[in-house]
Protein backbone atom coordinates (compact mmCIF):
# COMPACT_ATOMS: atom_id res chain seq x y z
CA UNK A 1 0.00 0.00 0.00
CA UNK A 2 0.52 3.32 -0.43
CA UNK A 3 0.51 6.63 1.68
CA UNK A 4 1.98 9.89 0.74
CA UNK A 5 3.23 8.32 -2.18
CA UNK A 6 5.46 6.16 -0.13
CA UNK A 7 5.38 2.26 0.23
CA UNK A 8 4.09 1.38 3.48
CA UNK A 9 3.68 -1.72 5.35
CA UNK A 10 -0.14 -2.10 7.09
CA UNK A 11 1.83 -3.07 9.91
CA UNK A 12 3.09 0.63 10.45
CA UNK A 13 0.23 2.41 8.90
CA UNK A 14 -1.66 0.75 11.67
CA UNK A 15 0.88 1.69 13.99
CA UNK A 16 0.56 5.44 13.05
CA UNK A 17 -3.63 5.35 13.16
CA UNK A 18 -3.35 4.40 16.34
CA UNK A 19 -0.27 6.62 17.48
CA UNK A 20 -0.66 9.48 15.70
CA UNK A 21 -4.39 10.02 16.81
CA UNK A 22 -3.06 10.65 20.95
CA UNK A 23 -0.83 13.04 20.68
CA UNK A 24 -1.65 16.86 19.40
CA UNK A 25 1.90 18.47 18.42
CA UNK A 26 4.12 17.15 16.09
CA UNK A 27 7.02 18.41 18.49
CA UNK A 28 5.67 15.75 21.11
CA UNK A 29 5.24 12.80 18.25
CA UNK A 30 8.81 13.48 17.32
CA UNK A 31 9.63 13.17 20.53
CA UNK A 32 7.72 9.98 21.39
CA UNK A 33 8.68 8.61 18.00
CA UNK A 34 12.49 9.55 19.17
CA UNK A 35 12.47 7.82 22.56
CA UNK A 36 10.98 4.51 20.41
CA UNK A 37 12.57 4.54 17.75
CA UNK A 38 15.55 6.63 17.77
CA UNK A 39 14.39 8.58 14.24
CA UNK A 40 15.02 12.04 15.02
CA UNK A 41 12.92 15.00 13.64
CA UNK A 42 9.91 12.36 12.46
CA UNK A 43 7.98 15.18 10.47
CA UNK A 44 9.67 18.68 9.76
CA UNK A 45 6.87 20.53 10.68
CA UNK A 46 3.10 20.54 11.82
CA UNK A 47 1.65 20.73 8.25
CA UNK A 48 3.58 16.85 7.37
CA UNK A 49 1.97 15.80 10.81
CA UNK A 50 -1.25 16.75 9.62
CA UNK A 51 -1.14 15.49 6.46
CA UNK A 52 0.14 12.24 7.26
CA UNK A 53 -2.44 11.70 10.19
CA UNK A 54 -5.06 12.68 7.95
CA UNK A 55 -3.49 10.13 5.42
CA UNK A 56 -3.65 6.87 7.86
CA UNK A 57 -6.83 7.49 9.27
CA UNK A 58 -8.68 7.63 5.98
CA UNK A 59 -6.29 5.55 4.71
CA UNK A 60 -6.31 7.73 1.89
CA UNK A 61 -3.67 5.46 -0.18
CA UNK A 62 -2.58 7.43 -2.90
CA UNK A 63 -2.87 6.09 -6.58
CA UNK A 64 -0.40 8.52 -7.72
CA UNK A 65 2.04 7.43 -10.39
CA UNK A 66 5.77 7.40 -10.04
CA UNK A 67 7.35 10.77 -11.41
CA UNK A 68 9.84 10.35 -14.10
CA UNK A 69 12.73 10.37 -12.01
CA UNK A 70 15.70 10.11 -14.56
CA UNK A 71 17.52 13.01 -13.79
CA UNK A 72 17.36 11.42 -10.21
CA UNK A 73 19.60 8.71 -11.48
CA UNK A 74 17.08 6.47 -9.68
CA UNK A 75 17.87 3.07 -9.59
CA UNK A 76 16.92 1.88 -5.82
CA UNK A 77 18.53 -1.49 -4.59
CA UNK A 78 16.73 -4.11 -3.61
CA UNK A 79 16.01 -5.32 -0.13
CA UNK A 80 18.02 -8.64 -1.03
CA UNK A 81 21.39 -7.28 -2.38
CA UNK A 82 21.27 -3.99 0.00
CA UNK A 83 21.20 -7.37 2.92
CA UNK A 84 23.75 -9.54 0.92
CA UNK A 85 26.28 -6.47 0.63
CA UNK A 86 25.65 -5.77 4.31
CA UNK A 87 26.03 -9.07 5.48
CA UNK A 88 29.51 -9.26 3.22
CA UNK A 89 30.60 -6.35 5.27
CA UNK A 90 30.01 -7.42 8.23
CA UNK A 91 31.91 -10.99 7.49
CA UNK A 92 34.71 -9.02 7.43
CA UNK A 93 34.45 -7.82 10.92
CA UNK A 94 33.71 -4.33 10.29
CA UNK A 95 31.53 -3.37 12.69
CA UNK A 96 30.86 0.49 12.10
CA UNK A 97 29.44 3.05 14.80
CA UNK A 98 28.59 5.58 12.43
CA UNK A 99 25.96 5.00 9.09
CA UNK A 100 26.31 7.13 6.42
CA UNK A 101 23.78 6.75 3.40
CA UNK A 102 24.50 9.48 1.15
CA UNK A 103 21.07 8.92 -1.03
CA UNK A 104 19.05 6.74 1.07
CA UNK A 105 16.26 6.43 -1.24
CA UNK A 106 13.86 4.27 0.28
CA UNK A 107 16.02 2.84 2.98
CA UNK A 108 17.17 -0.13 1.93
CA UNK A 109 20.63 0.13 3.06
CA UNK A 110 19.57 1.98 6.47
CA UNK A 111 17.35 -1.27 7.21
CA UNK A 112 19.94 -3.70 6.06
CA UNK A 113 22.41 -1.94 8.10
CA UNK A 114 20.12 -2.10 11.21
CA UNK A 115 19.81 -6.00 11.01
CA UNK A 116 23.40 -6.53 10.20
CA UNK A 117 25.66 -3.78 12.25
CA UNK A 118 24.87 -4.50 16.05
CA UNK A 119 27.47 -1.59 16.93
CA UNK A 120 26.01 1.12 15.18
CA UNK A 121 25.07 4.16 17.62
CA UNK A 122 24.12 7.04 14.83
CA UNK A 123 22.79 6.99 11.22
CA UNK A 124 22.61 9.45 8.70
CA UNK A 125 20.48 9.74 5.60
CA UNK A 126 19.85 12.01 2.70
CA UNK A 127 17.68 11.77 0.34
CA UNK A 128 15.90 14.66 -2.14
CA UNK A 129 12.61 13.13 -2.75
CA UNK A 130 10.12 13.35 0.08
CA UNK A 131 8.18 10.35 -0.39
CA UNK A 132 11.45 8.19 -0.38
CA UNK A 133 12.30 10.00 2.98
CA UNK A 134 8.78 9.13 4.07
CA UNK A 135 9.24 5.66 2.94
CA UNK A 136 12.43 4.98 4.38
CA UNK A 137 10.76 6.12 7.81
CA UNK A 138 8.42 3.68 7.18
CA UNK A 139 10.72 1.49 6.77
CA UNK A 140 12.39 1.89 10.00
CA UNK A 141 9.20 1.89 11.87
CA UNK A 142 8.64 -1.15 10.41
CA UNK A 143 11.66 -2.70 10.64
CA UNK A 144 11.68 -2.25 14.63
CA UNK A 145 8.06 -3.19 15.23
CA UNK A 146 9.06 -6.58 13.84
CA UNK A 147 12.06 -6.35 15.65
CA UNK A 148 11.28 -4.99 18.65
CA UNK A 149 14.23 -6.08 21.15
CA UNK A 150 16.71 -4.73 18.57
CA UNK A 151 18.85 -1.78 19.79
CA UNK A 152 17.81 1.23 18.59
CA UNK A 153 20.60 3.42 17.41
CA UNK A 154 19.62 7.65 16.84
CA UNK A 155 18.79 7.97 12.82
CA UNK A 156 18.45 11.14 11.24
CA UNK A 157 17.20 11.28 7.70
CA UNK A 158 17.54 14.31 6.18
CA UNK A 159 15.31 15.52 3.67
CA UNK A 160 17.53 17.60 0.90
CA UNK A 161 19.79 17.58 -1.59
CA UNK A 162 23.50 16.17 -1.22
CA UNK A 163 25.04 19.07 -2.72
CA UNK A 164 23.50 20.98 -0.01
CA UNK A 165 24.37 18.82 2.96
CA UNK A 166 27.67 19.69 5.10
CA UNK A 167 29.30 16.44 5.71
CA UNK A 168 31.99 18.15 6.84
CA UNK A 169 29.98 18.79 10.16
CA UNK A 170 29.06 15.25 10.93
CA UNK A 171 33.21 14.99 10.19
CA UNK A 172 33.72 17.20 12.87
CA UNK A 173 31.28 16.15 15.11
CA UNK A 174 32.41 12.31 14.90
CA UNK A 175 35.93 12.24 14.83
CA UNK A 176 37.23 9.18 16.24
CA UNK A 177 34.23 6.78 15.56
CA UNK A 178 34.22 4.06 13.28
CA UNK A 179 32.17 4.70 10.00
CA UNK A 180 30.51 2.90 7.29
CA UNK A 181 29.54 5.26 4.21
CA UNK A 182 26.97 2.61 1.90
CA UNK A 183 24.76 3.12 -0.31
CA UNK A 184 24.23 3.85 -4.18
CA UNK A 185 24.20 7.57 -5.26
CA UNK A 186 22.55 8.63 -8.38
CA UNK A 187 23.49 6.84 -11.76
CA UNK A 188 23.20 10.06 -13.97
CA UNK A 189 25.91 12.04 -15.76
CA UNK A 190 26.25 16.36 -16.00
CA UNK A 191 25.57 15.51 -19.74
CA UNK A 192 22.42 13.96 -19.24
CA UNK A 193 21.16 16.08 -16.53
CA UNK A 194 22.21 19.37 -19.02
CA UNK A 195 19.83 17.26 -21.98
CA UNK A 196 16.90 17.13 -19.37
CA UNK A 197 17.50 20.67 -18.15
CA UNK A 198 18.00 19.68 -14.62
CA UNK A 199 19.53 21.57 -11.42
CA UNK A 200 20.19 18.47 -9.88
CA UNK A 201 24.00 19.26 -10.08
CA UNK A 202 27.13 20.46 -7.70
CA UNK A 203 27.27 23.95 -7.81
CA UNK A 204 30.63 23.66 -9.15
CA UNK A 205 29.71 21.19 -11.80
CA UNK A 206 33.28 21.37 -13.75
CA UNK A 207 34.50 19.57 -10.56
CA UNK A 208 37.33 18.62 -11.99
CA UNK A 209 38.56 21.50 -13.57
CA UNK A 210 38.39 20.96 -17.11
CA UNK A 211 39.13 23.24 -19.77
CA UNK A 212 36.40 24.15 -21.95
CA UNK A 213 37.65 21.61 -24.90
CA UNK A 214 37.36 18.13 -22.85
CA UNK A 215 33.65 19.78 -21.75
CA UNK A 216 32.63 19.61 -25.75
CA UNK A 217 34.84 16.20 -26.52
CA UNK A 218 33.05 14.95 -23.74
CA UNK A 219 36.46 14.26 -21.47
CA UNK A 220 34.09 16.52 -19.16
CA UNK A 221 31.23 14.56 -19.18
CA UNK A 222 31.10 13.02 -15.18
CA UNK A 223 28.84 10.82 -13.46
CA UNK A 224 27.14 12.34 -10.36
CA UNK A 225 27.74 9.42 -7.75
CA UNK A 226 31.57 9.84 -8.83
CA UNK A 227 30.95 14.04 -7.52
CA UNK A 228 29.13 12.31 -4.37
CA UNK A 229 32.11 9.70 -3.81
CA UNK A 230 34.95 12.03 -3.97
CA UNK A 231 33.11 14.94 -1.57
CA UNK A 232 32.60 11.86 0.57
CA UNK A 233 36.32 10.86 0.17
CA UNK A 234 36.81 14.65 0.78
CA UNK A 235 34.93 14.75 3.99
CA UNK A 236 36.10 11.59 5.50
CA UNK A 237 38.99 9.99 4.29
CA UNK A 238 41.22 10.29 7.74
CA UNK A 239 38.55 8.85 9.51
CA UNK A 240 38.32 4.82 10.71
CA UNK A 241 36.34 3.25 8.67
CA UNK A 242 35.51 1.88 5.42
CA UNK A 243 32.95 3.13 2.66
CA UNK A 244 31.19 0.24 0.35
CA UNK A 245 29.01 2.39 -2.48
CA UNK A 246 27.56 0.80 -5.93
CA UNK A 247 28.32 2.70 -9.12
CA UNK A 248 28.99 2.36 -12.59
CA UNK A 249 32.42 0.76 -13.28
CA UNK A 250 33.26 3.87 -14.68
CA UNK A 251 33.28 5.38 -11.92
CA UNK A 252 35.70 3.65 -10.02
CA UNK A 253 38.06 3.45 -12.90
CA UNK A 254 38.04 7.18 -12.70
CA UNK A 255 38.82 7.33 -8.99
CA UNK A 256 41.70 4.85 -9.32
CA UNK A 257 42.70 6.73 -12.16
CA UNK A 258 42.35 10.25 -10.61
CA UNK A 259 44.54 9.03 -7.23
CA UNK A 260 47.42 10.23 -9.20
CA UNK A 261 46.58 13.40 -8.03
CA UNK A 262 44.13 13.09 -5.62
CA UNK A 263 45.87 10.71 -3.15
CA UNK A 264 43.21 10.24 -0.86
CA UNK A 265 43.91 8.31 1.95
CA UNK A 266 41.79 4.89 1.19
CA UNK A 267 43.29 1.50 0.95
CA UNK A 268 42.37 -1.86 -0.23
CA UNK A 269 40.43 -0.18 -2.72
CA UNK A 270 38.03 -3.45 -4.35
CA UNK A 271 35.51 -3.71 -6.84
CA UNK A 272 33.14 -6.55 -6.61
CA UNK A 273 31.22 -6.49 -10.16
CA UNK A 274 26.95 -6.95 -9.86
CA UNK A 275 24.98 -8.35 -12.49
CA UNK A 276 22.84 -4.93 -13.06
CA UNK A 277 20.88 -6.62 -15.88
CA UNK A 278 19.56 -8.79 -12.72
CA UNK A 279 19.48 -6.04 -9.83
CA UNK A 280 18.56 -3.05 -11.45
CA UNK A 281 16.98 -4.16 -14.88
CA UNK A 282 19.47 -2.12 -16.62
CA UNK A 283 22.40 -2.76 -19.04
CA UNK A 284 24.88 -1.06 -17.35
CA UNK A 285 28.22 -1.93 -15.91
CA UNK A 286 27.97 -1.62 -12.31
CA UNK A 287 30.16 -2.96 -8.92
CA UNK A 288 30.29 -2.22 -5.22
CA UNK A 289 33.16 0.14 -4.70
CA UNK A 290 34.79 -1.03 -1.51
CA UNK A 291 37.96 0.96 0.63
CA UNK A 292 39.52 1.61 3.99
CA UNK A 293 39.50 5.04 4.53
CA UNK A 294 42.62 6.58 6.71
CA UNK A 295 45.06 4.42 5.01
CA UNK A 296 47.97 4.62 3.03
CA UNK A 297 47.26 5.69 -0.67
CA UNK A 298 46.26 3.06 -2.83
CA UNK A 299 46.39 3.40 -6.46
CA UNK A 300 44.75 0.29 -7.86
CA UNK A 301 41.62 -1.60 -7.44
CA UNK A 302 41.30 -5.53 -7.02
CA UNK A 303 38.88 -7.17 -9.30
CA UNK A 304 35.87 -9.85 -7.57
CA UNK A 305 32.84 -10.92 -8.90
CA UNK A 306 30.61 -10.12 -6.32
CA UNK A 307 28.36 -13.38 -6.00
CA UNK A 308 31.31 -15.97 -6.21
CA UNK A 309 34.07 -13.51 -4.34
CA UNK A 310 36.31 -14.84 -7.46
CA UNK A 311 39.27 -12.60 -8.14
CA UNK A 312 39.32 -11.47 -11.38
CA UNK A 313 42.49 -8.84 -11.96
CA UNK A 314 43.98 -6.11 -10.39
CA UNK A 315 44.16 -2.57 -12.28
CA UNK A 316 45.64 0.80 -11.82
CA UNK A 317 48.62 2.81 -11.25
CA UNK A 318 51.59 1.01 -12.33
CA UNK A 319 54.88 3.30 -12.26
CA UNK A 320 53.54 6.04 -14.09
CA UNK A 321 50.98 3.85 -16.70
CA UNK A 322 47.50 3.09 -15.94
CA UNK A 323 46.32 -0.69 -16.73
CA UNK A 324 43.39 -2.56 -17.14
CA UNK A 325 45.00 -5.50 -16.15
CA UNK A 326 48.61 -5.31 -14.26
CA UNK A 327 49.30 -9.55 -15.52
CA UNK A 328 48.85 -9.15 -18.45
CA UNK A 329 50.44 -5.56 -18.94
CA UNK A 330 53.45 -6.78 -17.50
CA UNK A 331 53.52 -9.24 -20.16
CA UNK A 332 53.68 -6.67 -23.01
CA UNK A 333 54.57 -3.44 -21.35
CA UNK A 334 57.62 -3.02 -23.08
CA UNK A 335 55.20 -1.36 -26.17
CA UNK A 336 54.11 1.13 -23.95
CA UNK A 337 55.30 4.34 -24.97
CA UNK A 338 54.62 7.33 -27.76
CA UNK A 339 53.47 6.19 -31.05
CA UNK A 340 55.51 7.98 -33.38
CA UNK A 341 52.61 9.03 -35.87
CA UNK A 342 50.04 11.35 -34.45
CA UNK A 343 46.93 9.54 -33.84
CA UNK A 344 43.31 11.74 -35.13
CA UNK A 345 39.92 11.43 -34.74
CA UNK A 346 37.57 11.82 -37.85
CA UNK A 347 35.32 14.48 -38.78
CA UNK A 348 32.92 15.88 -36.63
CA UNK A 349 29.97 17.64 -37.77
CA UNK A 350 26.59 16.99 -35.60
CA UNK A 351 24.38 17.36 -39.42
CA UNK A 352 23.94 13.82 -40.56
CA UNK A 353 20.43 14.56 -42.15
CA UNK A 354 22.35 17.10 -44.31
CA UNK A 355 25.88 16.18 -44.86
CA UNK A 356 26.12 12.66 -44.98
CA UNK A 357 24.88 11.17 -48.73
CA UNK A 358 24.29 8.03 -51.04
CA UNK A 359 25.40 7.63 -54.29
CA UNK A 360 22.38 6.26 -56.45
CA UNK A 361 21.66 5.68 -59.96
CA UNK A 362 24.60 9.13 -60.66
CA UNK A 363 23.04 11.00 -57.86
CA UNK A 364 23.38 11.61 -54.76
CA UNK A 365 20.44 11.13 -51.52
CA UNK A 366 20.48 12.31 -48.38
CA UNK A 367 19.77 11.12 -45.07
CA UNK A 368 15.69 12.89 -45.35
CA UNK A 369 15.68 10.83 -48.78
CA UNK A 370 16.00 13.67 -51.02
CA UNK A 371 17.41 13.83 -54.22
CA UNK A 372 20.09 16.12 -55.04
CA UNK A 373 22.78 17.30 -57.61
CA UNK A 374 25.97 17.90 -56.43
CA UNK A 375 29.62 18.73 -57.64
CA UNK A 376 31.96 15.99 -57.02
CA UNK A 377 35.28 18.21 -55.68
CA UNK A 378 33.91 18.21 -52.18
CA UNK A 379 32.43 14.70 -51.53
CA UNK A 380 34.19 11.82 -49.88
CA UNK A 381 33.90 8.68 -48.95
CA UNK A 382 33.11 7.98 -45.50
CA UNK A 383 33.21 5.91 -43.00
CA UNK A 384 31.59 4.89 -39.43
CA UNK A 385 32.46 3.05 -36.43
CA UNK A 386 30.31 0.31 -37.55
CA UNK A 387 31.85 0.23 -41.34
CA UNK A 388 35.35 -1.03 -40.14
CA UNK A 389 34.81 -4.50 -40.06
CA UNK A 390 37.32 -5.82 -42.60
CA UNK A 391 40.54 -5.58 -42.76
CA UNK A 392 41.26 -3.38 -45.86
CA UNK A 393 38.46 -1.00 -47.02
CA UNK A 394 38.73 0.49 -50.81
CA UNK A 395 34.98 0.94 -51.11
CA UNK A 396 32.50 3.07 -48.88
CA UNK A 397 28.83 3.27 -49.10
CA UNK A 398 28.25 6.49 -47.25
CA UNK A 399 30.06 9.89 -48.59
CA UNK A 400 30.49 13.20 -46.75
CA UNK A 401 30.14 17.01 -48.02
CA UNK A 402 33.44 18.15 -46.47
CA UNK A 403 33.26 22.10 -46.53
CA UNK A 404 37.07 23.48 -45.17
CA UNK A 405 40.22 21.98 -45.18
CA UNK A 406 41.47 23.35 -41.42
CA UNK A 407 39.24 23.84 -38.70
CA UNK A 408 38.10 27.41 -39.01
CA UNK A 409 38.16 28.31 -42.41
CA UNK A 410 35.99 30.52 -44.62
CA UNK A 411 33.36 28.68 -46.40
CA UNK A 412 32.25 31.36 -48.58
CA UNK A 413 34.44 30.11 -51.61
CA UNK A 414 31.64 27.29 -51.72
CA UNK A 415 29.68 29.53 -53.08
CA UNK A 416 31.93 30.42 -56.48
CA UNK A 417 33.43 27.48 -56.74
CA UNK A 418 30.57 24.62 -56.18
CA UNK A 419 27.24 26.71 -56.97
CA UNK A 420 25.17 23.41 -56.52
CA UNK A 421 26.80 22.30 -53.27
CA UNK A 422 26.61 25.83 -51.70
CA UNK A 423 22.12 26.41 -52.71
CA UNK A 424 21.91 22.81 -51.14
CA UNK A 425 23.80 23.97 -47.84
CA UNK A 426 22.08 27.63 -47.80
CA UNK A 427 18.39 25.68 -48.46
CA UNK A 428 19.42 23.31 -45.12
CA UNK A 429 21.12 26.44 -42.99
CA UNK A 430 18.44 25.49 -40.45
CA UNK A 431 19.68 22.43 -39.53
CA UNK A 432 23.63 23.63 -39.37
CA UNK A 433 21.77 26.24 -37.30
CA UNK A 434 20.38 23.57 -34.78
CA UNK A 435 23.87 22.23 -34.15
CA UNK A 436 23.68 22.42 -29.97
CA UNK A 437 27.74 22.03 -29.57
CA UNK A 438 29.08 25.27 -28.43
CA UNK A 439 32.17 24.54 -30.38
CA UNK A 440 30.19 25.86 -33.73
CA UNK A 441 29.52 29.16 -32.11
CA UNK A 442 31.29 32.00 -33.96
CA UNK A 443 32.55 29.59 -37.04
CA UNK A 444 31.74 30.07 -40.89
CA UNK A 445 28.73 28.82 -42.21
CA UNK A 446 28.70 24.76 -42.44
CA UNK A 447 31.75 24.65 -40.37
CA UNK A 448 33.15 20.72 -39.75
CA UNK A 449 35.66 20.04 -37.03
CA UNK A 450 38.72 17.15 -36.34
CA UNK A 451 39.75 18.02 -40.44
CA UNK A 452 42.99 18.94 -41.15
CA UNK A 453 46.60 17.94 -43.51
CA UNK A 454 46.22 15.07 -41.80
CA UNK A 455 42.31 14.15 -43.02
CA UNK A 456 43.50 14.29 -47.07
CA UNK A 457 46.55 11.33 -46.60
CA UNK A 458 45.51 9.19 -48.84
CA UNK A 459 46.11 5.35 -46.91
CA UNK A 460 45.10 5.55 -43.44
CA UNK A 461 44.92 2.83 -40.58
CA UNK A 462 41.32 2.88 -38.49
CA UNK A 463 40.22 1.92 -35.64
CA UNK A 464 36.63 2.22 -33.81
CA UNK A 465 36.44 4.23 -30.40
CA UNK A 466 33.50 2.14 -29.65
CA UNK A 467 34.08 -1.12 -29.83
CA UNK A 468 35.58 -3.93 -28.40
CA UNK A 469 37.68 -4.75 -31.43
CA UNK A 470 41.15 -4.80 -30.94
CA UNK A 471 41.55 -4.79 -34.81
CA UNK A 472 42.71 -1.79 -37.31
CA UNK A 473 41.95 -1.75 -40.76
CA UNK A 474 43.43 0.00 -43.96
CA UNK A 475 41.52 2.43 -45.29
CA UNK A 476 42.64 3.10 -49.13
CA UNK A 477 41.56 5.63 -51.37
CA UNK A 478 38.71 5.82 -53.33
CA UNK A 479 38.54 6.70 -57.05
CA UNK A 480 42.10 8.31 -56.02
CA UNK A 481 40.50 10.41 -53.54
CA UNK A 482 41.12 9.68 -49.39
CA UNK A 483 38.38 8.56 -47.82
CA UNK A 484 37.17 10.18 -44.79
CA UNK A 485 36.24 8.45 -41.07
CA UNK A 486 33.97 9.90 -38.85
CA UNK A 487 34.41 11.41 -35.17
CA UNK A 488 33.81 7.88 -33.70
CA UNK A 489 37.00 6.50 -35.38
CA UNK A 490 40.94 7.39 -34.74
CA UNK A 491 43.07 6.99 -37.54
CA UNK A 492 47.03 7.68 -38.59
CA UNK A 493 47.52 8.97 -42.06
CA UNK A 494 50.45 8.02 -44.26
CA UNK A 495 51.47 9.13 -47.92
CA UNK A 496 52.72 5.48 -48.90
CA UNK A 497 51.02 2.27 -49.16
CA UNK A 498 53.69 0.86 -47.75
CA UNK A 499 54.37 2.28 -44.91
CA UNK A 500 50.40 1.95 -43.60
CA UNK A 501 50.57 -1.84 -45.27
CA UNK A 502 53.82 -2.39 -42.64
CA UNK A 503 51.66 -0.04 -39.53
CA UNK A 504 48.86 -2.29 -40.02
CA UNK A 505 50.56 -5.84 -39.74
CA UNK A 506 52.41 -4.34 -36.73
CA UNK A 507 48.59 -3.66 -35.20
CA UNK A 508 46.67 -6.14 -35.53
CA UNK A 509 49.65 -8.11 -34.00
CA UNK A 510 49.23 -10.65 -31.22
CA UNK A 511 51.51 -8.50 -29.05
CA UNK A 512 49.48 -5.04 -29.87
CA UNK A 513 46.31 -6.91 -29.55
CA UNK A 514 47.45 -8.29 -25.97
CA UNK A 515 48.98 -4.85 -24.43
CA UNK A 516 45.88 -3.11 -26.02
CA UNK A 517 43.77 -5.50 -23.98
CA UNK A 518 45.64 -4.58 -20.76
CA UNK A 519 45.30 -0.93 -20.92
CA UNK A 520 41.87 -0.71 -22.03
CA UNK A 521 38.28 -0.92 -20.26
CA UNK A 522 36.01 -2.83 -21.95
CA UNK A 523 32.82 -1.37 -20.19
CA UNK A 524 34.41 2.33 -21.02
CA UNK A 525 31.61 4.43 -23.43
CA UNK A 526 35.11 4.94 -26.09
CA UNK A 527 37.02 1.87 -25.46
CA UNK A 528 40.19 3.36 -27.31
CA UNK A 529 41.09 6.90 -27.38
CA UNK A 530 43.63 8.93 -28.50
CA UNK A 531 45.36 9.28 -25.24
CA UNK A 532 45.41 5.26 -25.41
CA UNK A 533 46.39 4.92 -29.28
CA UNK A 534 49.34 7.31 -28.53
CA UNK A 535 51.08 5.18 -26.17
CA UNK A 536 51.16 2.34 -28.75
CA UNK A 537 55.44 2.43 -29.51
CA UNK A 538 55.08 0.72 -33.13
CA UNK A 539 58.91 1.33 -33.47
CA UNK A 540 59.19 -0.88 -29.78
CA UNK A 541 56.26 -3.23 -31.57
CA UNK A 542 58.26 -3.84 -34.61
CA UNK A 543 61.15 -5.76 -32.78
CA UNK A 544 58.56 -8.14 -31.47
CA UNK A 545 58.13 -8.86 -34.98
CA UNK A 546 60.55 -11.15 -37.28
CA UNK A 547 61.01 -9.75 -41.09
CA UNK A 548 59.89 -13.19 -42.21
CA UNK A 549 56.71 -12.81 -39.72
CA UNK A 550 56.07 -9.21 -41.84
CA UNK A 551 57.07 -10.47 -45.52
CA UNK A 552 54.54 -13.55 -44.97
CA UNK A 553 51.83 -10.75 -43.88
CA UNK A 554 52.48 -8.74 -46.82
CA UNK A 555 52.09 -11.47 -49.18
CA UNK A 556 48.59 -12.88 -47.48
CA UNK A 557 47.33 -9.15 -47.74
CA UNK A 558 48.68 -8.53 -51.40
CA UNK A 559 46.98 -11.96 -52.72
CA UNK A 560 43.42 -11.39 -50.31
CA UNK A 561 43.07 -7.95 -51.46
CA UNK A 562 45.38 -7.60 -54.86
CA UNK A 563 47.96 -5.06 -53.61
CA UNK A 564 51.63 -5.08 -54.74
CA UNK A 565 53.22 -3.70 -51.27
CA UNK A 566 57.04 -4.98 -51.05
CA UNK A 567 59.14 -4.85 -48.01
CA UNK A 568 61.64 -2.50 -49.56
CA UNK A 569 60.59 0.40 -47.73
CA UNK A 570 60.69 -1.38 -44.39
CA UNK A 571 63.99 0.10 -43.53
CA UNK A 572 63.02 3.86 -44.23
CA UNK A 573 59.97 3.33 -42.43
CA UNK A 574 61.91 2.16 -39.49
CA UNK A 575 64.30 5.17 -39.92
CA UNK A 576 61.09 7.68 -39.55
CA UNK A 577 59.79 6.13 -36.70
CA UNK A 578 62.91 6.40 -34.85
CA UNK A 579 63.21 9.22 -32.71
CA UNK A 580 65.32 12.56 -33.99
CA UNK A 581 67.18 12.81 -30.96
CA UNK A 582 68.35 9.16 -31.30
CA UNK A 583 69.07 9.40 -35.00
CA UNK A 584 71.06 12.62 -34.05
CA UNK A 585 72.97 10.73 -31.31
CA UNK A 586 74.10 7.69 -34.10
CA UNK A 587 75.01 10.05 -36.48
CA UNK A 588 77.68 11.44 -33.87
CA UNK A 589 78.26 8.09 -32.07
C1 LIG B 1 20.50 4.99 -7.36
S1 LIG B 1 19.24 5.55 -6.28
C2 LIG B 1 19.68 4.65 -4.85
C3 LIG B 1 18.86 4.86 -3.64
C4 LIG B 1 19.34 4.12 -2.42
N1 LIG B 1 20.65 4.60 -2.02
C5 LIG B 1 19.40 2.64 -2.67
O1 LIG B 1 20.51 2.12 -2.70
O2 LIG B 1 18.38 2.05 -2.90
C6 LIG B 1 19.76 7.21 -6.05
C7 LIG B 1 18.94 8.01 -5.07
O3 LIG B 1 19.51 9.32 -5.01
C8 LIG B 1 18.49 10.27 -4.85
N2 LIG B 1 19.02 11.56 -5.28
C9 LIG B 1 19.23 11.99 -6.54
N3 LIG B 1 19.75 13.22 -6.53
C10 LIG B 1 19.92 13.55 -5.22
C11 LIG B 1 20.43 14.70 -4.57
N4 LIG B 1 20.87 15.74 -5.25
N5 LIG B 1 20.46 14.71 -3.22
C12 LIG B 1 20.01 13.64 -2.51
N6 LIG B 1 19.50 12.55 -3.07
C13 LIG B 1 19.46 12.49 -4.42
C14 LIG B 1 17.38 9.71 -5.73
O4 LIG B 1 16.12 10.27 -5.38
C15 LIG B 1 17.48 8.20 -5.44
O5 LIG B 1 16.69 7.86 -4.36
Amino acid sequence: MRILDANISLQVCTFLKDFLNKISSFENVNQKIFEAFGINTFFENDIDFQRLKESVSNLAISSVEESDRAEYGDFQTNKELANKIAQQLAKRNISPEIIIEPTCGKGNFIIASLSNFKTVKKVFGIEIYKPYVWETKFGILDFFLSNPNTYKPEITITHCSIFDFDFKSISKQFPTEKLLIIGNPPWVTNSKLGGLNSSNLPKKSNFKNQNGLDAITGKGNFDIAEYITLTLLDAFQTHNGYLALLVKNSVIKNIVFDQKDNKYRVGEIEKYCIDSKKEFNVSVEAALLYCQLNSKPSFESTEFDFYSLEKRLVFGWLNNKFVSNLTNYNKTKEIDGVCPFEWRQGIKHDCANIMELERVNGHFVNKLSEEIKLEEDLIYGFLKSSDLKNTVIKNTRKHVIVTQTKVGQETSYIQHLYPDTYNYLKINISSFQARKSSIYNGKPQFSIFGIGDYSFKPYKVAISGLYKTYHFTLVLPQNNKPIMLDDTCYFIGFDKIEYAVYAIILLNSKTTEAFLKSITFSDAKRVFTKDLLMRLDLLSISKTITQKEIEKQIIYLNNKYSLSVKLSDWDSFINEMIPKKEKQLTLFG
